[in-house]
């Protein structure tokens, strides 16, 4: 099949899963996270349509009971630590990305990759995946008081945006007084020494 219909189909069961899946409301936030992660990658010259389907289907199994994530991850043999098991939400993005690839029939390893990384960061996220976190955190229907900041930010420098969306998101769990998840610390940690050599020759 030619590029463009197999991604233009594989866009509309991905949109159909999304449907079938989530409630009204995190539908609409899906709709909004896909047009922010289109807008981001025209801008940033990435692929629109692959990173379109990884925000699609991000939070698809996010509405699942926490007992089914458990379930779904040991049958599939997904990688699960003691903060999954305290908080089997967080495992919404792996589930997720095997939802994709044993329902769609999704291989793009990247777009895999965005949608299993979008909850705690990963330390060597891609370019669509520094989207897909950015978009789900600037998306129109998002208030916060640093928001449009950071959506100016998000079409200037991905990198930096996610950067300062992953340290936000740190800070707010500390000060709820819940854990930080240790992907999330050292996907911080990765961001911030990724772009030292680079501002060191810019100045
Ligand atoms: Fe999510
Ligand atoms: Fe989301």
């Amino acid at each position: 099949m030619e590029e463009y219909a197999k991604t233009h189909t594989v866009l509309e069961n991905a949109n159909a899963l999304a449907r079938s899946r989530l409630s009204e409301k995190r539908y609409g936030h899906t709709m909004r996270v896909a047009d922010t992660a289109g807008d981001l990658a025209r801008v940033h010259s990435l692929d629109e349509g692959r990173t379109r389907l990884a925000a699609l289907l991000h939070d698809a199994a996010r509405e699942s009971r926490p007992e089914e994530f458990l379930e779904l991850a040991d049958e599939w043999r997904l990688p699960v630590g003691e903060p999954e098991r305290q908080s089997p939400k967080l495992l919404h993005g792996p589930v997720a990305a095997e939802l994709a690839r044993r329902q769609l029939g999704v291989d793009d390893e990247e777009v895999l990759e965005a949608i299993r990384a979008h909850t705690t960061g990963k330390p060597g996220m891609g370019p669509l995946a520094l989207a897909l976190y950015v978009a789900d955190k600037i998306e129109p229907a998002r208030d916060y008081p640093s928001v449009e900041r950071l959506r100016t930010l998000a079409r200037q420098d991905l990198h930096a945006a996610a950067t300062e969306a992953l340290r936000r998101a740190i800070a707010h769990n500390e000060e709820r007084g819940k854990d930080v998840h240790p992907a999330s610390l050292e996907t911080l940690d990765w961001l911030e020494a990724d772009r030292t050599p680079q501002e060191r020759v810019e100045q």
